[in-house]
């Protein structure tokens, strides 16, 4: 079974209106009401499409913001039947201090077929497609750049692993400087770290590090169209989060997950730029054209279609009736 090609166009919509109603709040310092504007919008959008989808994957726990819950349903309860992973406002840090890397995020897979990941941390690898066992979360630092620069016929001085600039990632990143390799070290925002690896322009080999669960399973749904290599592992520290797992019958809570594990068959994935967006800032955020129209730039891949890219759109949004 393949989703339908006219659902892409009414994500898109969905995750534009979500990232024109937060950009009103861009640079406002307020986490809270940023996000609370994005889950909003989409909340209201996904209901207007005919399907029966379920949250599997909401967003917001991690740092209590305003969320779409795990086990909502959304759509008009006819059509089809998806489930849902969104982050409504990936990177609410730098939409409320009007910084690059905003966005508003969507999948959508068949009843089934994405992963129900909880709201604990995940540790991820990715890379462009490479022979299977060449790169593996297990390996040591050492063995996955050597691996990766022979497969690329390269040296690991050439190059360049991207993760997020956290105090937990000290050893990963002193060994990738002994190892002389590039480090593209982000602030937050590892959506899009993770996407970099999708294609050879953006010039990022490997993406590496601990960072959401959610965002994992969302990056994993894009990865996919692209053929990419990903691997995850689910974080339970936390008694809490250990209850969680059991109740969503995880029962190896140290598993390593496989791409095709995370997402199985069809799949769409939706991210519509806030403010500006990697790579290079050159997915341009909401712009506002007058009082009702804005135009919104949004990266997309649905798998079945091999459909995947970025597509700018004119959409009218009145906030005074929506
Ligand atoms: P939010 O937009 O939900 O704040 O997430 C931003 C983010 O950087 C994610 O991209 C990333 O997965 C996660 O936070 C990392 O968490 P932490 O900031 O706790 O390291």
């Amino acid at each position: 079974m393949t989703i339908d090609k006219d659902y892409l166009d009414k994500l898109i919509i969905v995750t534009s209106k979500a990232a024109i109603s937060s950009s009103f709040l861009v640079g406002k310092k307020d986490k809270n009401l940023a996000d609370k504007a994005a889950v909003d919008a989409m909340r209201k959008e996904l209901n207007k499409i005919k399907m029966t989808g379920e949250i599997v994957i909401g967003e917001g726990s991690l740092d209590e913001a305003p969320m779409l819950y795990t086990g909502e349903i959304l759509g008009n309860k006819s059509g089809p039947k998806f489930d849902i992973a969104v982050d409504p406002l990936e990177g609410t840090n730098f939409a409320v201090n009007n910084l690059p890397g905003a966005l508003s995020v969507i999948a959508i897979a068949e009843k089934g077929n994405l992963f129900k990941a909880p709201e604990t941390y995940m540790n991820k690898i990715a890379t462009s497609k490479v022979e299977k066992g060449l790169i593996d979360l297990d390996y040591s630092i050492k063995k996955n750049i050597t691996n990766l620069a022979e497969f690329k016929n390269s040296e690991p001085s050439k190059l360049t692993a991207c993760l997020l600039d956290r105090p937990r990632h000290k050893k990963i990143i002193d060994e990738l400087k002994d190892l002389n390799v590039n480090l593209f070290l982000i602030s937050d925002g590892d959506v899009s770290g993770a996407l970099l690896v999708s294609k050879p322009e953006y010039k990022v080999d490997i993406f590496l590090g601990i960072g959401g669960g959610p965002e994992g399973v969302l990056a994993a749904s894009a990865l996919d169209t692209h053929n990419c290599h990903f691997q995850g592992r689910f974080i339970f520290d936390r008694d809490e989060d250990i209850k969680t797992a059991k109740k969503i019958g995880i029962s190896d809570l140290n598993k390593k997950y496989e791409l095709n594990e995370i997402v199985k068959g069809d799949s769409i994935f939706c991210a519509t730029a806030i403010t500006d967006c990697m790579p290079n800032n050159s997915i341009k955020g909401v712009i506002k054209k007058s009082k009702s129209s804005f135009f919104t730039e949004t990266i997309f891949t649905h798998k079945s279609a091999d459909n995947k890219g970025v597509i700018k759109k004119e959409i009218i949004f009145d906030d005074t009736k929506e």
